[in-house]
């Protein structure tokens, strides 16, 4: 499945406004603070990651994600791939040793188990007008593409703020389940972190989590 090209457009052009006004900075990402950027990061890191696993991390933004990572003395082979030229830009500059890549996750086309984990922050938030096809399709090709696991975060739609912003997608954490539930037995929701978000790992069927 590919992305609608007008709706690409606008996350692009979105992207490069908040790049202009914040540059290097969580709130050009949309994110209003680190602490709220960083408690979603912590929490992706319940799947289990280790240093020497290789992730890749779709929606990447500037490759924040790996740098915290690295801070908590784990240290990965990461890719990250993202929509925004200005974000890889600024993102090759502060990281130079990260392998950052223009696309989605179905331009970029990875193989079946290329990669150890495959995570997602923040990047099924906005509304794509399809009843959340593309955010199921993306999450099904992330899980065909992981050898141990995946873990993603999406927007609550149990909310209230996230239910009033049209511009934004939300889902029922019971439903992202249901389709969780459909990949692997050994998954886990958390949603007590932020009132207005939740984090979905789902473990490779067959893979010890840790
Ligand atoms: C809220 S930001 C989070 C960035 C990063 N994950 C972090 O937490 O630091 C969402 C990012 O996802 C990217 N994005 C949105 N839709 C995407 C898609 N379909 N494929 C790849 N990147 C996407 C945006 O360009 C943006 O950089």
């Amino acid at each position: 499945m590919s992305i609608d090209q007008k709706q690409r457009q606008r996350i692009v052009a979105s992207q490069r406004d908040a790049w202009r006004r914040f540059g290097f900075h969580p709130n050009a990402l949309f994110w209003s603070n680190r602490e709220i950027q960083e408690t979603r990061f912590r929490i992706l890191l319940e799947a289990g990651m280790q240093s020497g696993d290789s992730l890749l991390d779709v929606g990447c933004g500037f490759g924040d994600f790996s740098a915290w990572l690295e801070g908590q003395g784990i240290a990965v082979l990461y890719t990250g791939i993202d929509l925004s030229p200005e974000l890889l830009a600024e993102g090759r500059r502060h990281y130079p040793a990260l392998n950052l890549v223009e696309g989605d996750l179905f331009e970029f086309d990875p193989e079946p188990g290329s990669y150890d984990w495959v995570t997602l922050s923040g990047a099924l938030n906005r509304d794509h007008d399809d009843d959340g096809e593309y955010a199921r399709a993306t999450i099904r090709r992330m899980y065909e593409t992981c050898r141990k696991g995946i873990a993603f975060n999406l927007l609550d739609a149990r909310h209230e703020w996230t239910r009033g912003r049209w511009d934004l997608q939300s889902f029922h954490p019971a439903a992202i389940a249901e389709l969780a539930s459909e990949l692997s037995s050994n998954f886990k929701v958390r949603d007590s972190y932020l009132s207005n978000d939740f984090t979905v790992l789902i473990w490779k069927q067959g893979t010890e989590n840790v």
